[in-house]
């Protein structure tokens, strides 16, 4: 690691390159959609990568996309709380501090490591409601019709976040739902002062708030958007979170809240029903898993296509010396780009809610699968997307936010959940005061036509009563000969996966601490488009020319994703906490 380090310092001082710096955020469908987008912080030059410094503890780490809901946490874990604790009091928080992404009205996923060595999965991905059909996002003639998904109450899916905090509170927490939830509740009540980093997220939005009474009321001051110093205080949402801080899972799934999300779907054409919330259900399994080079990785299984993708592609990369060809050289960029194309082509045609449809993990995370697709590999040449299909044969049978902790015992706990893009749905039930997700964009509305993200799926995906839509979420627990290594995860839509993954690779093989790993400029390529995204900084005008040469295309994108990663350093003993410098109002925090 340490040999693969120089190398990286090497790239990253060699401050005279010329750098490849352009700036593009195009909004057709060959673009990555603004929802994965982070435009609130400037690209990492060569120079601010070279000198990140991660925050060191001795004890515990907390790393959110806010800084107060990391105070909460970190408050959690002082009082005595377990990772687990701290991480519902987060979860709750962000629903108030971080309303564009943390939430009440969508789901998540969460990959629990105990410190006794146990790893678990818990799975509270929205549903689709028992009235969707496959076809509801398309017009008579088949046609998909814009914004169906994206800006209806057809949209939206069962949410799951409350059942699955408070289920993973009750099966590993140690204190009561009212403890937990007491700092939120507070934080919704007595209001926050906006940040510069708050307020650009907000103003992302606020054409789309003001259109809304109930919303504009809430995120918008006296009609006007808030400015950094401003305070946000949301007495609904108090009221709300009183409701569920009292009366547990049931007041948000049998009672008025359900109540009022449903009437506020039937008043605005959608399919949500009183049996919807009453039948949902959060599930318990196992984290999906592969080695790479010595190290575990433990990460989320369908309906997140996240884990398997990430696991796949590393099973293909893992004979290549990635470590000697160095981070952001042609060929890392080159056979990692290839490994995504390949694992991409798989996500989109085989993985699907496993209630309802059979993933074939066993089999795309095989070294056979791997070896085979390897020889598919030209070391010269790019190949079109066009010439790749989903590799096992035909099928058989933004916005987001991460959050990582690790508390005293060696407990951790890594939480992506989302209410897909910048404020869901952009509309509130009634005086509900949170916003509800539109998820449902996840499913393929059509075989072959992209969604939000660009991504082409297949009827593995398709929507049905009571389904999961597929996920890129890939929160993450990385291990060392059995030891807590690293946490992380990501926002970004399909942007998750590369972002999550080169996370891991940037320490493992490019020697990065875990503040540079999360800095670092990313690299993306999902199949379709057959386009490579890359953040400025990345490529030199050498490396680019060269790419080309071998029949890339590039895309650069200002910036994507909001890693908030926590590393074991294996020499020092210390915990590195990295807030992901493009969500500026976050925050790593330990002790
Ligand atoms: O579950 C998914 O894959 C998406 N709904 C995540 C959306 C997302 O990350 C948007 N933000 N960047």
């Amino acid at each position: 690691m340490r040999k693969a380090f120089l190398a990286f310092a090497v790239f990253v001082s060699c401050a005279a390159m010329s750098v490849a710096f352009a700036s593009s955020t195009p909004q057709n469908r060959h673009s990555i959609p603004q929802q994965a987008l982070d435009a609130t912080a400037p690209p990492t030059t060569r120079a601010q990568l070279a000198a990140a410094r991660p925050v060191l503890a001795r004890h515990a780490m907390v790393v959110t996309a806010q800084h107060l809901a990391t105070r909460v946490g970190v408050d959690i874990l002082k009082q005595g709380g377990n990772a687990v604790d701290a991480a519902v009091a987060v979860g709750y928080a962000l629903a108030v501090v971080h309303p564009c992404c943390g939430n009440i009205g969508g789901g998540g996923f969460m990959v629990l490591h105990l410190a006794k060595g146990k790893t678990v999965f818990l799975d509270f991905r929205e549903k689709a409601p028992l009235k969707a059909t496959p076809t509801i996002f398309q017009d008579a003639q088949g046609n998909v019709v814009k914004g169906r998904s994206t800006h209806t109450y057809l949209g939206v899916g069962v949410p799951g976040t409350v059942m699955g905090l408070n289920a993973a509170l009750k099966k590993y927490g140690t204190m009561s739902l009212k403890q937990v939830m007491a700092p939120a509740i507070k934080l919704a009540r007595d209001g926050f002062i906006l940040r510069q980093g708050d307020v650009n997220i907000l103003h992302t939005r606020s054409k789309d708030f003001a259109q809304y009474p109930n919303v504009a009321k809430i995120f918008l001051n006296h009609g006007k958007p808030y400015q950094a110093g401003d305070r946000l205080v949301q007495p609904q949402l108090a009221h709300t979170l009183e409701l569920i801080a009292k009366g547990g899972t049931r007041a948000f799934y049998r009672g008025s809240i359900a109540r009022a999300v449903v009437k506020a779907s039937e008043n605005n054409g959608g399919l949500l029903s009183m049996k919807d919330f009453a039948d949902y259900t959060v599930q318990w399994s196992k984290p999906v898993q592969c080695e790479y080079r010595g190290f575990t990785i433990m990460s989320s299984p369908p309906p997140s296509s996240g884990g398997t993708t990430i696991c796949e592609i590393l099973q293909i990369i893992k004979p290549y010396p990635m470590s000697r060809w160095g981070y952001g050289s042609v060929k890392a960029i080159h056979y990692l780009v290839e490994a995504e194309r390949r694992a991409f082509a798989d996500r989109n045609t085989y993985l699907g809610d496993p209630a309802f449809v059979h993933n074939p993990i066993a089999k795309l995370l095989s070294p056979a699968h791997a070896a085979k697709l390897r020889t598919t590999i030209d070391p010269d040449k790019a190949t079109p997307s066009s010439q790749i299909k989903g590799s096992l044969g035909p099928v058989e049978g933004m916005h987001t936010t991460q959050f990582s902790i690790v508390d005293p015992k060696g407990n951790a706990v890594s939480i992506t959940y989302t209410i897909n893009y910048l404020y869901g749905l952009g509309q509130i039930a009634g005086n509900t005061g949170f916003f509800l997700n539109n998820e449902m964009d996840d499913f393929t509305s059509k075989p072959g036509v992209p969604n939000s993200f660009g991504l082409v799926q297949g009827k593995v995906n398709q929507v049905e009563p009571g389904k999961r839509p597929l996920s890129s979420m890939s929160p993450s627990i990385v291990l060392h000969q059995g030891k807590l290594f690293m946490v992380t995860g990501s926002p970004g839509g399909s942007t998750i996966i590369s972002t999550t993954l080169e996370s891991m690779l940037n320490v493992i093989d490019f020697g990065m601490n875990m503040q540079q790993s999360v800095d670092a400029p990313r690299v993306h390529n999902q199949w379709y488009p057959d386009l490579v995204f890359v953040e400025p900084g990345l490529l030199t005008d050498t490396t680019r020319e060269a790419l080309e040469k071998m029949g890339y295309r590039f895309k650069v994108v200002r910036s994507w994703g909001a890693d908030e990663a926590i590393l074991v350093n294996p020499h020092t003993g210390l915990l590195e906490g990295a807030n992901d410098r493009r969500r500026p109002a976050g925050m790593a925090a330990g002790f």
